[in-house]
């Protein structure tokens, strides 16, 4: 039997900034964020967009097409939970009406959080296979205003339902795990943005995937060459093309073409959105299904990073037929209709974002309608609304 993800929903919020508006505003070289970075713009999200709804959003994309009451694990990975107690997946197992019975809970480990949650549901999947799980990734990456992370910030999640007989992806057994207890990036309670030591992040990323990629190739006997992409977790795009030059440097040519024009395509929808933390190696994934060529049976290495540190490679196959099952032109109208924020609009809405709404106060949203928000809290507890 095969497991794998048969559907994937995506959702970003509906405001962007642009990078070369945010290099002038920051007296920067626009071709240090454009290519330095390798970013064209950034998600933001205001105060009626958090984890809870973002991953609401995203799971809605697919929720019509799937047998609801089969669904016997929600996991939702995030590092921007909404509370310290109470898991954000009960929150979106409401909305989306799921099943009583459902065992959810909320995993953490920075941006690894939704890959960990993928390995729960596939071994969950193999030992039940006539239920299925959705895994989620929601997130909102904050720096600060005028710091060296804000051109690498943006919001948004993907939603996969795993399942037997999947209709995009099979997961292959087995995986490379590497952790270490680091310092390179880490939000403290008391902090609404994270901290980071930048410089020092990007070497432990890059050593972290030379350590699970070479791993994985002795455990499984696979090479570069046999796979037809690569794909990363891409906190910035630049970030990932030095993982990928890494993979390919020693390569033949046919292999080096093939590995850098899907990473390309890979990188095309986080260039435009942003890091969106546990669930940016899944818009990597996405990004790759709609904007690359694939042959049959196409085989994918996904390396998963999250600070603090926990690394993991491991890889998929892509189905026949699996663009029955995406929804480009969706996907790429959901990006395209973003609004285009000043820079002092986008600070505004920043600074807002971080404070709590005061109790009682009730919040509206912009949004297209059919779209969930959170809007504000009633005696301290959150309240989501459809709009
Ligand atoms: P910085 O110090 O502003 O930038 O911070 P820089 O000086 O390192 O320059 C960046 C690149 O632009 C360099 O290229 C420059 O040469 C180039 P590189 O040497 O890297 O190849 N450059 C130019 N290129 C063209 N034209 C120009 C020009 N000027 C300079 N005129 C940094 C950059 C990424 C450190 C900062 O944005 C940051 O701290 N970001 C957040 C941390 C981060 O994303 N780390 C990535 C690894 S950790 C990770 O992936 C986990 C994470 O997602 C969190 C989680 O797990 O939850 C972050």
């Amino acid at each position: 039997m095969q497991v794998g993800i048969d559907q994937i929903g995506f959702y970003t919020p509906n405001k962007y900034v642009d990078m070369v508006d945010l290099a002038h505003a920051r007296n920067e070289d626009p071709n240090k964020f454009l290519i330095g970075i390798g970013q064209q713009k950034m998600s933001v999200a205001d105060q009626t967009q958090d984890a809870v709804s973002m991953g609401i959003n995203a799971t809605l994309r697919y929720l019509d097409h799937i047998a609801r009451e089969n669904v016997g694990l929600l996991i939702v990975g995030t590092e921007s939970g909404v509370d310290q107690s109470k898991s954000a997946s009960l929150f979106i197992k409401t909305a989306l009406n799921l099943p009583p019975n459902v065992r959810t809970f909320e995993v953490k480990e920075a941006c690894f959080g939704m890959t960990a949650g993928i390995m729960i549901a596939r071994d969950y999947v193999r030992l039940h296979p006539n239920h299925s799980a959705i895994v989620i990734g929601a997130d909102i990456a904050r720096y600060g205003i005028n710091t060296g992370g804000e051109v690498t910030q943006g919001a948004g999640s993907i939603s996969v339902l795993v399942k037997a007989d999947p209709q995009i992806m099979t997961l292959s057994a087995g995986h490379s795990a590497y952790s270490a207890d680091i310092n390179d990036f880490w939000r403290p309670n008391d902090s609404a943005v994270a901290l980071v030591d930048g410089k020092y992040s990007k070497d432990v990323y890059l050593d972290f995937f030379r350590h699970t990629f070479t791993d994985y190739q002795k455990q499984t006997g696979l090479k570069a060459s046999d796979f037809t992409a690569l794909l990363y977790h891409l906190p910035f795009v630049k970030m990932g093309f030095k993982a990928n030059q890494l993979a390919i440097e020693k390569q033949d040519d046919g292999t080096k073409k093939r590995l850098a024009d899907n990473f390309a395509a890979s990188a095309c929808y986080s260039k435009a959105i942003g890091n969106i933390y546990t669930a940016s190696l899944y818009l990597s994934l996405l990004s790759l299904l709609e904007n690359a060529q694939l042959p049959a049976n196409a085989k994918v290495g996904l390396f998963s990073y999250g600070s603090g540190a926990m690394g993991e490679f491991y890889s998929g196959q892509i189905v026949k037929n699996y663009e029955k099952a995406i929804n480009q032109a969706a996907d790429q109208e959901l990006i395209a209709r973003r609004q285009k924020l000043t820079i002092p609009e986008y600070e505004q809405i920043f600074n807002q974002a971080l404070k709590n709404p005061q109790d009682g106060l009730k919040l509206e949203s912009d949004e297209q309608s059919g779209t969930w928000y959170f809007a504000g809290t009633e005696n301290h507890i959150r309240q989501y609304r459809k709009k």
